[in-house]
């Protein structure tokens, strides 16, 4: 059967990488302790950047992760696109398979179109593929899935991945989803904030080189793969839903906003700003504390304070007059 909540989806994911030989390692917590450039785990692959760069072995060359993340500052930053956004958070959770000079693009790309297609059954006729410009190789593995017009290339903006100023980064190569209506379906669609219903689910990246500080990159010891898959995106497709809010994952600190404040689905609706605001940041607060990050004026404990701030200011907005974060709190 095919998964459905996001706890079978996240569940399905592991299993299927394990059952391909990777070890499947926990989530590193929110607060960076290795990656001196990062308040936060912002990708997956935080956790392996030394084994990326070959100064650390494992006793595994394939990982597996349900990643805790969040990009509230430096190259990914998404916090002013929240409760206006269908598709941003502050937290997030991201599902990600890692090979350490072990694989390289191609089963990559098949372990993607596998899972995708195979376990979570998604249409391929509503996939595209985009590669770096001059990814050629690239560009030829997934012509044996998809027809050369849904196969697209973009520059460094969108098909190249960094993880800050210095470290592990490379081409990459993202897997789209259209939503919408089958004869409409565009090219035109993809990495173009026009058309809603086109949404990045994965990005393959294909680890080759360690970004230095003065902007060059030398190649790094092995070829490796480092790949993010949105969980919450994927739990929106899934689940058939025209935004994130409206999964599993959101819907029940919507539904205890709703009951806390007494409003109708009138006035939620007309407030959905808001509440989606607070259900972001009542989750990203909530995962941040349960990390041991504390408010405070400085680094991480500064950004929680201001996530709980731009919640409680919200809730004003929205007609709360009493404490409410801490009943948010207990639905995640
Ligand atoms: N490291 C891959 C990604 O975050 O998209």
């Amino acid at each position: 059967m095919r998964p459905t909540t996001s706890n079978e989806i996240r569940q399905a994911f592991l299993d299927f990488f394990s059952e391909v030989h990777h070890e499947v390692v926990p989530s590193a917590p929110l607060p960076q302790r290795d990656n001196p450039t990062l308040l936060f785990t912002n990708a997956g692959m935080n956790q392996f950047v030394d084994v990326f760069l070959g100064k650390e072995k494992r006793p595994y060359s394939r990982a597996t992760t349900a990643q805790k993340g969040m990009r509230v500052q430096g190259k990914h930053n998404e916090l002013e696109n929240v409760g206006p956004s269908a598709r941003h958070h502050t937290f997030f959770e991201m599902l990600g398979n890692f090979s350490f000079g072990d694989y390289f693009k191609s089963e990559a790309i098949d372990y993607a179109w596998t899972f995708l297609t195979g376990v979570m059954q998604l249409e391929p006729e509503r996939l595209f593929a985009t590669v770096y410009l001059d990814d050629d190789e690239a560009f030829e593995l997934w012509t044996r899935y998809l027809p050369a017009e849904r196969i697209l290339r973009f520059g460094r903006e969108d098909n190249y991945w960094v993880m800050g100023d210095v470290g592990p980064c490379g081409p990459c190569s993202e897997i789209h989803y259209y939503s919408g209506a089958m004869d409409q379906i565009t090219a035109e669609g993809v990495n173009n904030e026009d058309y809603p219903e086109y949404l990045e689910i994965w990005n393959l990246v294909f680890m080759q080189f360690d970004g230095q500080p003065d902007g060059s990159v030398i190649p790094l010891p092995r070829p490796s793969v480092d790949t993010g898959l949105g969980m919450e995106r994927l739990v929106r497709v899934i689940q058939g839903k025209d935004n994130n809010y409206d999964t599993d994952l959101f819907s029940p600190a919507l539904d205890r906003t709703q009951a806390l404040l007494g409003d109708s689905d009138e006035q939620r609706a007309e407030n959905l700003v808001g509440y989606r605001v607070i259900a972001d940041h009542g989750r990203a607060a909530t995962f941040l504390i349960a990390d041991g990050v504390l408010p405070g004026n400085t680094g991480a404990g500064y950004v929680l304070r201001m996530i709980i701030r731009r919640a409680a200011r919200f809730g004003r907005k929205i007609g709360f007059h009493e404490p409410f974060l801490g009943e948010i709190a207990e639905v995640f």
